[in-house]
């Protein structure tokens, strides 16, 4: 069998820090292990010293995506913290339908920085269709990035199932949401029952972008909101003052970013001011 030695851990740890952000830390070696040989068997075998050799050599962006698939954790869930989807409701969407704030243009724009399989973007996407009059006619948009290609399938996939939705009133279910069938020859191990697909008027508000939060944000803001959740988490300090750093570059002045309820951006030198818990404006 193949054995993942701390040495060749450390190796892909250093990987994972230059590429992505990501500290792996000691403690994850036997979750990296049983992921990689995991890897390996569905790949026909092999031994994991071969693997990471190839992959410091000559790896393709595309390899270098797998291993980042097999480091990376993808966990969420609609309205996940629900006091920022609270916050969002009483500092946004009130005062933009009473018409005591305005925004430029009558542009608004969220970004779902680590959107994950688009539980996030799409439940920002359901709460602004119900709380934004169309009357009042915003040009809204929202981009949901990821670097996994597991995420941004899912997410372009938009399809979920019913313990994906654990939690999602019934009403939200039946006003977003249409039930599908079950696909007839299913991939094995994919989750069996009914799907539910996000309707499209709440898909057709959501772009999908691949996006590395540790390299140039191009092309992306100004924002209205942002949405950095449970992803400095796995970074450093280092990487995680880099990262909001290029964020305080791309949210607009007296917008709001939210960041994991675990997380925070005390001792960061960055001059968000806090506006609730997790929660900042620029
Ligand atoms: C635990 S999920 C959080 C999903 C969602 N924001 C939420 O709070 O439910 C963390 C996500 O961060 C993404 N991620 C980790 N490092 C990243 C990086 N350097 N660039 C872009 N995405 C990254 C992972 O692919 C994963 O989908």
């Amino acid at each position: 069998m193949s054995t993942l030695t701390e040495s060749t851990y450390k190796r892909i740890a250093d990987i994972a820090k230059r590429r992505w952000g990501l500290a792996l830390g000691d403690r994850k070696i036997q979750l990296v292990a049983n992921r990689l040989a995991s890897h390996l068997r569905k790949q026909g075998g092999g031994e994991i010293e071969d693997y990471v050799q190839r992959l410091e050599r000559n790896p393709s962006e595309e390899d270098m995506l797998v291993l980042f698939d097999i480091l990376s954790t993808n966990v969420t869930s609609f309205f996940r913290d629900p006091a920022h989807f609270a916050f969002l409701e009483r500092e946004l969407y009130a005062p933009l339908a009473r018409g005591t704030l305005a925004v430029p243009g009558r542009r608004l724009r969220l970004w779902s920085a680590a959107c994950s399989t688009g539980a996030e973007p799409y439940s920002l996407a359901m709460q602004a269709l119900e709380l934004l009059p169309p009357a009042l006619g915003f040009d809204l948009r929202i981009v949901a990035t990821d670097l996994s290609n597991k995420a941004l399938d899912g997410c372009r996939a938009a399809t979920y199932n019913e313990m994906q939705l654990t939690g999602l009133s019934p009403e939200r279910r039946a006003r977003f949401f249409v039930k599908i069938d079950p696909p007839k020859d299913p991939v094995k191990g994919s989750p069996t029952g009914p799907l539910w697909r996000v309707k499209d008027e709440v898909r057709k508000l959501v772009e999908v972008r691949r996006q590395n939060l540790v390299e140039d944000y191009n092309g992306l803001g100004p924002f209205d909101v942002v949405f950095l959740r449970n992803v400095m988490i796995y970074f450093d300090r280092d990487t995680r003052h880099e990262v909001v750093k290029r964020m305080y570059g791309v949210v607009r002045t007296g917008g709001i970013l939210a960041v994991g309820s675990a997380e925070t951006l005390s001792g960061l030198d960055v001059p968000f001011r806090p506006a609730a818990a997790s929660i900042y404006l620029r």
